[in-house]
């Protein structure tokens, strides 16, 4: 019997989740199918419950579900625990559900083994204090860098996020406190783009050789992408490639098989029809 998959979300008719986890079962062979579900504003629970009902397997939750999700679910892995979002729920035997984050994970891993970036040493930026951010934390310490600088625009959000770490790389702050200080790595996870602009972050804060990073992406360069390229961002890069390494990381959960991702990637940067 085929497993079965989705996205729920809310819209979720533009999501590429259902192309990428197509193109990672046909790379490893998995037999499954992927679709998308509407997830209703006022019942996602009842949403869950449906489609574990009818033998689905395994969900990944998008906007505006995530803290919904971490809610209904009692079984939370660590990471999901940190981020305070679930965005994969694993449907275990017995139709107990399990509720992890993959998305800060799919950060670093875009970063790190896709392009190249080295966070030894690097001072970090990330812009913004809510659930993007917040799942993001963990597991950028993790990587290693020297410092990592939140910056919000309510700065109270940044400095209570930032105590949550515990670990004395960390600062909390506001976006207007930032001149004078030089970034490595700035990343951004606010959703100020989506109105079309960048947050107010002085001009020369990204450090000679540094590189930007916009969790978002379009089919166009998102305006923190162009932000980067204009102030001599080394590299200039969007969220596609966490995109697909967080969806790499659910696949890996719920199949024990890990997809290669950059020709998955590539086949997304080419605009190749999705499903
Ligand atoms: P998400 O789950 O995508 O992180 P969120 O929890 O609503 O969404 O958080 C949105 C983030 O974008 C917040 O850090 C927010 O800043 P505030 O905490 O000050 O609201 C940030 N943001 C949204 N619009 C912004 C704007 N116009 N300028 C600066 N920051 C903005």
């Amino acid at each position: 019997m085929t497993d079965h998959y989705a996205v729920i979300g809310n819209p979720v008719a533009h999501s590429k989740s259902p192309a990428i986890h197509a193109a990672f079962a046909h790379q490893t062979g998995q037999h499954l199918e992927y679709g998308r579900i509407l997830g209703s504003l006022d019942d996602f629970a009842g949403d869950v419950r449906r489609f574990v009902a009818e033998g689905g397997r395994g969900l990944n939750v998008t906007v505006p579900f995530k803290q919904q999700a971490w809610d209904l679910l009692g079984d939370r892995s660590p990471r999901a625990e940190a981020a305070g979002a679930v965005n994969t729920i694993i449907v275990l035997d017995g139709g107990l559900l399990r509720g992890d984050n993959t998305d800060g994970v799919g950060l670093v891993r875009d970063l790190a083994a896709n392009q190249g970036f080295d966070f030894d040493g690097k001072r970090v930026l990330l812009l913004g204090a809510g659930g993007a951010a917040r799942g993001a934390l963990g597991p950028l310490l993790e990587a290693g860098p020297t410092a990592l600088i939140l910056a919000n625009r309510t700065a109270a959000k940044a400095v209570e996020l930032a105590a949550t770490a515990a670990d004395a790389r960390v600062r909390g702050c506001a976006l207007d406190e930032l001149s004078g200080q030089r970034f490595d790595l700035i990343i951004n996870a606010t959703s100020i783009g989506l109105a079309g602009s960048t947050p107010a972050i002085p001009d020369d804060c990204l450090a000679e050789g540094g590189w930007t990073y916009d969790m978002f992406y379009g089919d166009e360069p998102t305006p923190f992408c162009r932000w980067g390229t204009e102030h001599g961002a080394a590299r200039a890069l969007d969220g596609l490639g966490m995109l697909v390494e967080q969806a790499a990381e659910s696949f890996a959960l719920w199949r024990g098989v890990r997809p290669r991702t950059p020709p998955v990637i590539e086949l997304l940067r080419s605009g190749a029809p999705e499903r």
